[in-house]
């Protein structure tokens, strides 16, 4: 892998691993409070159903999945470096750009550690801090989407084609 600390735009890896976690990212969403049943009755010490387990298992590896996609995601993130904001830009709005994206990183690393600990060793606080994580995704999500939008169809920029496209020199 070339590391390279100036690139202009994200490689065909980076913009996989986006849009891959931003998928599962929503279906966690959507989906999450299927896990809620089998966590309650494990807290009070009751059997699940079959079904109860089954949606339970699901919600814990899709969010381990996302979490092993987000290291290898910010691990290529820090080797290569990201492109600069666009031109013109003003200082708060690159501000506003780099807190949503960290806030993002936050949630795609916290929102697994957050429901392994509350999942895995059966501490009921995280999964409260892990609950209150769905409203915090869905407004920094809609941020997010509202600023990628407001780049390509009112600044129009390239900060949504870059990352539908990849940069066309340096791998991974
Ligand atoms: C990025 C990954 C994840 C996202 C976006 C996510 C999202 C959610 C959402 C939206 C809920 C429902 C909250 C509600 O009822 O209002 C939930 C519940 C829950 N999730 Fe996750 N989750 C993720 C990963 C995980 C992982 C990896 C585990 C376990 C290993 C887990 C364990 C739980 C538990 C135990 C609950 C129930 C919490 C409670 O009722 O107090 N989650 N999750
Ligand atoms: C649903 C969950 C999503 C998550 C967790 C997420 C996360 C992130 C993160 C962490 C970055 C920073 C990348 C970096 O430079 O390291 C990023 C960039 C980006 N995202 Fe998302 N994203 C999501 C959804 C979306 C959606 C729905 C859109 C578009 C409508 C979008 C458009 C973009 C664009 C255009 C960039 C590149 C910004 C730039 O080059 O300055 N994302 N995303």
């Amino acid at each position: 892998m070339t590391t390279t600390h100036n690139p202009t735009g994200y490689s065909t890896l980076q913009i996989a691993l986006h849009w891959i976690i931003a998928a599962l990212v929503v279906f966690q969403v959507i989906f999450g409070e299927d896990i809620v049943p089998a966590f309650r009755a494990f807290l009070r010490g009751t059997e699940s159903t079959a079904d109860e387990l089954l949606a339970a298992d699901i919600h814990v590896w899709v969010g381990i999945a996302i979490f092993a996609l987000a290291v290898i995601r910010l691990a290529i993130r820090v080797a290569r470096g990201a492109p600069a904001a666009p031109a013109g830009e003003s200082a708060a709005q690159k501000w506003i750009a780099v807190a949503t994206h960290i806030v993002l990183y936050g949630v795609i690393l916290g929102m697994p550690v957050s429901g392994g600990i509350a999942w895995f060793l059966g501490v009921e606080a995280f999964g409260t801090i892990h609950e209150i994580g769905k409203p915090v995704i869905i407004l920094f999500v809609a941020l997010h989407t509202v600023g990628a939008l407001y780049q390509h169809f009112v600044v129009k920029s390239d900060v949504l084609m870059r990352m539908l496209r990849p940069e066309r020199r340096g791998a991974a």
